[in-house]
């Protein structure tokens, strides 16, 4: 059997319904995997082949491949989303095809085609069509998280881009990405580390970069935070991103202001897009350096009226308090804010097909 020319090679073992529907109606974020998994070998002679969906399950590797020692290694994060007919969407796919191939060239992997990118995807959510949830109602946020990454699978300890790379993907039935659901957040202000410098990897979407976010990771949670925020690394002044979240700063007087990309931060396509839903709604989005003086200020004066985070896994997510080493900044209402509200709401209308897709962002799965 063959979808989106890749060999589809069904599990034996998939599944049962009932175990199944447990896990859809109590997935949590990234704790569950679907039965099956996509996968593409490129080799330096031979390039892109082998395109197969095969049962989900451990990677062979041989010790001494090269991202295990190196890291060379990158990811997207992707949902799908079912809409009331039945049918299954996902959302500007060749956005995150494009940011995975700038990923590609900044870490030195091949890169890969808009065909097999979303090929892969289309060719996975065929086959695990049922772990898509369907939400029971609009406030019910659940999706199959699509998780794209390309690893260095080469037998060789010399520091040098891998002749043998493979890239998967794999489903986890996801709701929302924060314990609490929709609630404001708290965010722990990093004095003591930083993400990402100039010319080194804070744009790409590398596990190197994730990983060198958790110590500071860790500290927020000690001080009860539940996510970190960074500073550039040469000023030491500029608010640049969380952890795994871009962040807008809403003005009371409509503007609204997200960290300019310096190559220090991640593009993500939920932040471009609530650019444009905000201009939509007759907002004024901005792209510009803002400092941390600018928030604390700004939220002591009340001139910033909102703060939320966005992402992919987290949607738009409101930020409540801002925690530093000797400081504590409350910055919204207990229920958030309005306009990142209004924003949420339209971005999921978007993707669960509740209203028209006027600016062509939907691309149909299955
Ligand atoms: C996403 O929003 O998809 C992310 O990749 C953030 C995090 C879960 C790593």
């Amino acid at each position: 059997m063959t979808t989106s020319g890749f060999d589809v090679r069904p599990t034996a073992h998939p599944t049962d319904t009932a175990i199944r529907d447990e896990i859809l109606g109590n997935s949590g974020f990234g704790r569950y995997f679907s039965d099956h998994m996509a996968h593409i070998r490129w080799t330096a002679d031979d390039g892109w082949h082998g395109h197969e969906v095969r049962p989900y399950g451990p990677l062979t590797l041989d010790p001494a491949a090269a991202v295990l020692h190196y890291a060379q290694e990158i990811f997207e994060g992707i949902k799908a989303y079912r809409h009331a007919d039945g049918s299954v969407w996902t959302f500007r796919p060749e956005k995150n095809a494009a940011r995975f191939r700038a990923s590609a060239r900044r870490l030195a992997l091949p890169e890969l085609g808009d065909d097999d990118f979303i090929g892969s995807l289309k060719a996975l959510v065929a086959q695990d069509n049922a772990w898509v949830p369907t939400p029971a109602s609009a406030a019910e946020e659940t999706s199959l998280y699509l998780r794209p990454f390309m690893i260095a699978s080469e037998k060789f300890l010399g520091v040098r881009p891998s002749k043998e790379v493979d890239y998967y993907v794999i489903a986890s039935p996801a709701a929302a990405y924060f314990k609490g659901g929709v609630k404001p957040v708290s965010i722990w202000l990093s004095s003591n580390y930083k993400r990402a410098a100039p010319g080194g990897t804070g744009y790409a979407k590398c596990g190197g970069n994730y990983a060198a976010s958790l110590a500071a990771q860790k500290e927020a949670e000690a001080h009860g935070c539940d996510q970190v925020a960074f500073l550039d690394a040469v000023e030491n002044k500029w608010v640049e991103e969380l952890g795994g979240m871009n962040l807008f700063f809403v003005y009371r007087d409509g503007r609204i202001v997200t960290p300019k990309l310096t190559g220090t931060i991640l593009e993500g396509v939920t932040r471009d897009s609530i650019m444009q839903l905000a201009r939509d709604e007759g907002l004024t989005p901005e792209e510009r350096h803002i400092s941390i003086d600018e928030w604390r200020d700004g939220a002591a004066s009340g001139e910033i009226s909102e703060v939320f985070a966005c992402g992919t896994a987290a949607v738009v997510t409101p930020i409540g308090e801002l925690v530093g080493e000797e400081e504590r900044i409350r910055l919204a209402a207990d229920n958030g804010g309005e306009i990142g509200k209004r924003l949420r709401t339209k971005l999921l209308d978007l993707q669960y097909g509740r209203c028209e897709d006027t600016h062509g962002w939907l691309t149909r799965l299955a």
